[in-house]
Order: C-alpha cells, then structure tokens, then sequence
C-alpha cells in the first residue's frame, strides 16, 4: 500500500462521505475508519466499500490512549485525517463535558501517537485535522471568515473546536509535527444525522409534525454539499502545504427562514401536498442560548492556491439531499427510533 491512513469519524455524516471518495478514488491506499459508534455513527453509510480490500474499519475511542498508540504501532500509518468529534451545538449547550473530552482530550490524544511514532523526522507524514468556521465566532451583515479572522468560539462546541486547532497548530510550532487544518461552514447532504436544521427538518415534514425555527429563523449559514467538502479535503491533503490553514465554504449564504421556506416547497412538490401545506408546520420556539448570527466563509485561498471549487448549485443539491432521504426511509426510521425520540423530546419540549 501507498499510504496508509486513519480516517476517524469515518462512520458519521461527513467522515463517511470522505472515507467512501478515497477507498474509491485510491485503490493503492488503505483507509483504517476509527470511530466509537456514538449516536451519531452509522456503519449503514459504508455498507457499500464494508467489503473492499482497501477499506478496514476499527471501532474505538479517541479517548482512549493507549489504544492509539497500539494502532499506530500496529497500523504505521502515514496520515490522520481527524474528524472524530462531537458535533451538535444544542448537545454542547445541554451537556458540555463530553465536547472536552472526545474534541480537545481526544485530539491530543491523537496528536501525541502521531509524535511519538513518527519521531523526529517525519517527513511525508501529516496530520489533517477537520474543524469548523464556528471557531470565527459570528458576523454582522457583512464581511467573510478569512484564514486570518481571530478567534472568537462562543459555544461550548466551537469553544473545544477552537481549542483543538490552537493544539493542532501548538504541536506543529513546538515539536515539527507536520499538521494541516481546514475550517469548513454548514455541510448538508446524504446521511446527516436529523438532529441538524436540514435532515431534522425534513424528517418533520415527512410526519406532518412541527418545524421548530429558533428565534426570527433570520440567522444566516453558509451551506455546501458534503461531497465537495470530501472533495477539497482530498485536494488539500494531497496538495496543501504543511502548517497552513485552509477556509472551506460554498459562497452560498441563506437566511434560515428561506431555505426552510424553500425546503417545504421542494417537499411539497415531492410528496404530492398542495402548495403551503409544509409551510404550515412552522413554529417559532425559543431561540438557541448565543446563537450566532451569521456565518460566511471566504475560500478563495483553497480556490486560487489549489483549484478546488465547489461543483453544486444549492438548489441542485438541496433536492439531491431530499430525494436522498425519501428513498432511504429506512435509514431515517433507525436512526429516529429509540433514543432520538428522548433527545428530541428534552430538546424540543420546553421550547
Ligand atoms: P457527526 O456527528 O456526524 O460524526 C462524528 C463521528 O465521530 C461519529 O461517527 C461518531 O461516532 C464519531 N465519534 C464521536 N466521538 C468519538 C470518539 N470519542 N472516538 C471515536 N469516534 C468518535 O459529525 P460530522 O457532521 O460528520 O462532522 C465531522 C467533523 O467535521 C467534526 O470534526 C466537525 O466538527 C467537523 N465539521 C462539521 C461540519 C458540519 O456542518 N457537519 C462543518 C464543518 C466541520
Ligand atoms: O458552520 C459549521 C457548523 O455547522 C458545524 O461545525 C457543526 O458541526 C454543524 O452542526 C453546523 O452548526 P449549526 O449550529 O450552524 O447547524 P444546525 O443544523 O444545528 O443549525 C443550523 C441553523 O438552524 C442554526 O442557525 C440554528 C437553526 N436551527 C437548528 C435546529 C436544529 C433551527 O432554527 N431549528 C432547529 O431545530
């Protein structure tokens, strides 16, 4: 094999999008998935390359440190690509303690097997760690995230998202560990567990149940289709620049009270309702402790330096995404069943 590659959180939404492209794309790579299997991983998503001889799947966690060592040792592994997290800002809200431990003690965790096995000198090796725009903090109406934005995280998950870059880069500056970080906005696509906006709410429509807009629904995110965020982490892992940052986003901002609108006139259409009846469902709730207002990245660093582009038009993907989810009925009853009607119900019930 060529490379030999951790992926962890390889079975959650994006992971498993990113170990999918390089078992595919690779065939010379073999691609180890590390992940606990929390409630947000779901080895459905790869029931597709369970099989192939490049893919092995390892079910552990990051916070275990001894195991991380004994996989390097036993796996030599020539990259991470780090994804393992945890990664819902309501859950980091309700209960911060495990964000700590899987987001920052993991990470270290991670970063300590990866110095201590590649020693001194290692070069062609590299540590890709996978963060999020939220560590920016939030933005007026105008003006765009840059590489260069100080940090300003103000949820519990940003906050332990931040924390892991400021490691990732520590270790970079005091021990020569080769690291890379990228920093993407909100994905949406195929597999993405129901308890963010797009799945979450598509499931509702689906049951006729109500659509829970926190606040005015006039917060703005920055969406991009998981395949093109797979996509620019296989373009900036092979061709990215050791110590450097990478923004990742779609240049493609919606109120969230428009695309939710939007969402309902494609269900609409898809499920043979008159036009409005999804629309009906809506119901402002309480809005999230600190939500932040706004987020838009700037990209054009990856864009100009590395070539990547996104390739979707939301609308495109928006109706992929849903399409996706009425044929895969079966994959949203599992994952709705048990312990999510809990989760739904201490989230939702006092809103
Ligand atoms: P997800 O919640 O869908 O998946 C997380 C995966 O990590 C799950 O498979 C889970 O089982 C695994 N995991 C959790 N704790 C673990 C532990 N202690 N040890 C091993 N595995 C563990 O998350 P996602 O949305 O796919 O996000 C993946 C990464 O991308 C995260 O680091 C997140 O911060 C980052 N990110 C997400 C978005 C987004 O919009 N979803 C945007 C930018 C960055
Ligand atoms: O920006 C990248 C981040 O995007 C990732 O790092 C996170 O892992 C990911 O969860 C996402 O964070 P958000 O908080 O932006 O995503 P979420 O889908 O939870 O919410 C999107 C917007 O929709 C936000 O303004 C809150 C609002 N919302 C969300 C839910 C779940 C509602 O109005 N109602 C809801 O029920």
């Amino acid at each position: 094999m060529k490379k030999r590659i951790l992926v962890t959180g390889g079975a959650g939404f994006i992971g498993s999008h990113v170990i999918r492209h390089l078992v595919n794309k690779y065939s010379d790579y073999l691609v180890v998935n590390l992940d606990k299997l929390t409630y947000a991983g779901n080895l459905t998503n790869l029931a597709d390359v369970e099989h192939n001889s490049n893919y092995l799947f390892l079910r552990g966690d990051i916070n275990d440190e001894g195991l991380m060592h004994r996989l390097f040792q036993e796996h030599r592994f020539d990259a991470v690509i780090h994804l393992a997290a945890e990664s819902h800002v309501d859950r980091s809200i309700a209960s911060p303690n495990e964000f700590v431990f899987t987001n920052i003690v993991g990470t270290v965790n991670l970063l300590n097997a990866a110095r201590h096995h590649w020693g001194d000198q290692p070069e062609g090796k590299l540590f890709y760690h996978v963060s999020t725009d939220e560590v920016y903090g939030s933005l007026g109406d105008t003006g765009l995230f840059t590489e260069e934005t100080p940090y300003d995280p103000r949820s519990p998950y940003s906050a332990s998202k931040a924390s892991s870059d400021h490691l990732v880069r520590a270790y970079h500056h005091t021990f020569g560990l080769p690291v890379i970080i990228s920093n993407c906005s909100n994905n949406y696509g195929p597999n993405q567990f129901p308890e963010k906006l797009i799945p979450l709410f598509i499931n509702n429509i689906r049951n006729n149940k109500p659509l829970p807009v926190y606040g005015k629904g006039e917060n703005v995110r920055d969406w991009l289709y998981v395949l093109d965020h797979a996509v620019a982490i296989d373009t900036i892992f092979h061709k990215g620049t050791v110590g450097e940052t990478y923004n990742i986003g779609g240049h493609n901002e919606w109120r969230n009270i428009d695309l939710i609108r939007l969402m309902c006139r494609v269900m609409d259409r898809k499920l043979h309702r008159p036009e409005g009846t999804s629309e009906g469902l809506i119901t402002y709730v309480t809005d999230r402790a600190g939500h932040d207002m706004r987020y838009a990245i700037d990209s054009s660093k990856l864009q100009q330096q590395l070539g990547w582009v996104p390739s979707l038009q939301f609308e495109e993907g928006l109706e992929l995404t849903i399409d996706w989810y009425l044929e895969n009925q079966q994959w949203l009853d599992a994952v709705t069943s048990g312990e999510y009607q809990q989760y739904y119900d201490n989230m939702y019930k006092d809103r």
